[in-house]
């Protein structure tokens, strides 16, 4: 950027008083196009951070230039793992799903910003709230603090320009609902996929819940509200749903409820602990039952808690017209994307939008896998995204594109899965090679320097298959008073490996021996 009094003036001037901003300061919108680029991030979370600090990694001769800035709507980093203060009831949304008891559902080695563990001492499944330590050291770390606009909410996005040059025209909203205007030659939106509760609506529910007949009031809520498993004191729950939502809100309530039943539609994703009844899926209410698939209901449910997931929504891109959404669809227009509420396309390997309206480096999306092991996964979609924005012809053309995806959409029917279904899931375990695979891409195109020697650490993929014996083990553990002892020493990241390894063969071992056999632990990071 060029020297410029006025802005620098303007901007102290902003930081100090935005509402009372002279109105010379506010140029409509290319206020900082002297920078050789622009860039704006849509988040903080784990996704955007990965970004921010990609960028700021390029050579300094690449991005001196560049005008940087991510766009937080909340009041720190950290996205889903940053409570919220005063989470409001239904149907308003609460700023993320987490509750008191959140911990994590892999061991937190796996999820790391790779060369970066968990300070020593971190419980291997902590508490939410070492995530969110862990979120902050990273961006104290790498400098992030400056880059990144707190308090403002990006309320829309839309693209001004042709297929070929053009720029974003974005709309953001301020603590004081102050709203301003500007624009940026790039976009990259790590708004994340966990704030659009999936809500399933059952045959009779409406009847139902207006049945309560004086007992205690009836209430069906979805896990994004949920909070407090005391709240559930001696009543009867039905949750329904066995991801990782369903299996953590059916163990913790248990502990309180007088009966509690679990209604998956196929095999849960791992074993829920307490005194669980498991059920087939809901078939629908009658006024005073709940009625499963396979004929059986239950009465005096007073509570039934959703665990079904969540929609995938880009609000502000809906707003400017550039994402549409067409529930359960298979179609785009080839202009604007689709959401159908599990997949949005068409992307280039889940990160660029591949639209025709705009170049196929102007949005970018970090976050989207799941089941990925989120901050590896992010690191590696944000090393290559930003080595495409700094060079647009890494990139094939986008017929060329469209037709990769054509084709990795067809090997996964060939494998049994539907790619509008299964969405962005990186099925058996792909986010290894998806990681390995974008970074190995921008090797052989020159795209960045170093060795081609594999992204993803030996160790990530060696100690996935301790996954299942890990959690029971380190219960286990801790149950015995013995977790300290264990955690202590570990400090870099081939001892927390070496830790995980441990854990699972000291658990898998004693279960042999007490011939104790655990399903499969899916994997439901
Ligand atoms: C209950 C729960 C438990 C989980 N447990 C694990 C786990 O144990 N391990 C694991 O690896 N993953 C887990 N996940 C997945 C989790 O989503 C990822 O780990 C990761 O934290 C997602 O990061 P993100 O940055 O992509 O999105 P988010 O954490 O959702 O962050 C997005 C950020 O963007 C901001 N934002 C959104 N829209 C706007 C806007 N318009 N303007 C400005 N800012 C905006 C939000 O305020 C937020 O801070 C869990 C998810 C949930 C819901
Ligand atoms: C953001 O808003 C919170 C209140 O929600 C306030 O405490 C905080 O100081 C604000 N941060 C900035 C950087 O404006
Ligand atoms: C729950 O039920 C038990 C046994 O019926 C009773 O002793 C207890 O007081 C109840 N707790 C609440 C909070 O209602
Ligand atoms: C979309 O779905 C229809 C109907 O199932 C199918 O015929 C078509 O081939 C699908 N198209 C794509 C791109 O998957
Ligand atoms: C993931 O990999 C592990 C180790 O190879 C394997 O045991 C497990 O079955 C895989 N999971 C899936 C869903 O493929």
């Amino acid at each position: 950027m060029k020297f410029e009094p006025r802005l620098l003036v303007c901007s102290l001037l902003g930081s100090l008083f935005f509402r009372l901003l002279p109105l010379g300061c506010l140029p409509p919108h290319g206020s900082q196009r002297d920078a050789s680029k622009s860039i704006a991030i849509v988040g903080a979370g784990s996704a955007g951070l990965a970004m921010l600090k990609s960028l700021l990694d390029l050579p300094i001769e690449t991005r001196a230039d560049w005008d940087i800035v991510v766009y937080e709507q909340r009041r720190d980093v950290g996205g889903i793992w940053l409570p919220d203060p005063s989470p409001p009831p239904p149907p308003e949304l609460p700023e993320t799903p987490l509750y008191p008891l959140l911990h994590t559902n892999i061991p937190i080695p796996m999820m790391t910003y790779p060369g970066f563990p968990f300070p020593p001492g971190t419980p291997l499944f902590p508490l939410h709230e070492y995530i969110q330590q862990y979120h902050r050291d990273y961006a104290t770390l790498h400098g992030l603090w400056p880059y990144i606009k707190f308090n403002h909410t990006v309320l829309s996005s839309s693209w001004v320009g042709t297929p070929q040059a053009g720029h974003w025209e974005i709309v953001i909203e301020d603590h004081n609902g102050d709203r301003a205007k500007r624009a940026f030659d790039h976009l990259v939106v790590g708004s994340g996929h966990n704030h659009e509760p999936h809500i399933v609506v059952f045959a009779g529910q409406e009847t139902w819940l207006e049945n309560a007949k004086g007992g205690p009031e009836r209430e069906i809520l979805h896990s994004i509200w949920y909070r407090d498993p005391s709240r559930y004191v001696n009543r009867t729950v039905v949750v329904v749903g066995g991801g990782a939502s369903g299996l953590d809100m059916a163990s913790q309530v248990s502990q309180y409820s007088r009966k509690i039943y679990l209604s998956t539609r196929s095999p849960p994703e791992g074993a829920p602990t307490g005194p669980v009844e498991m059920k087939p899926g809901i078939s629908h209410f009658t006024s005073d039952d709940v009625v499963f698939t396979d004929g059986s209901m239950v009465r005096d449910v007073d509570t039934v808690l959703l665990g079904t997931g969540y929609d995938l929504r880009v609000p502000f891109l809906e707003e400017g017209g550039e994402v549409i959404v067409k529930p359960r669809s298979n179609e785009t227009d080839g202009r604007r994307l689709t959401t159908n509420l599990r997949y949005l396309f068409p992307l280039h390997r889940h990160i660029f939008s591949l639209s025709e309206s705009y170049p196929t480096n102007a949005l970018a999306f970090i976050g989207l896998p799941i089941l990925a092991l989120s901050c590896p996964s992010d690191t590696a979609q944000s090393i290559y995204a930003s080595s495409i924005i700094a060079n647009g012809g890494l990139l094939a053309p986008r017929t060329e594109l469209l037709s990769q995806l054509a084709d990795s959409e067809e090997e996964l029917r060939r494998r049994g899965y539907d790619p509008y279904y299964i969405g962005h899931r990186m099925v058996e375990n792909s986010t290894f090679d998806y990681q390995d695979g974008l970074i190995e891409t921008l090797r052989l195109k020159k795209g960045l320097p170093g060795e081609n020697t594999p992204f993803v650490e030996p160790w990530r993929r060696e100690t996935i298959i301790y996954i299942g014996s890990m959690k029971r083990g380190w219960r286990r553990l801790e149950g015995l008073g013995l977790a300290e002892e264990w955690l202590d020493g570990i400090e870099s990241e081939e001892e927390w490996a070496d830790l995980m390894t441990r854990v699972g063969v000291w658990q898998s071992n004693w279960e042999t021996e007490h011939q104790l056999v655990f399903p499969d632990d899916m994997l439901i990071y």
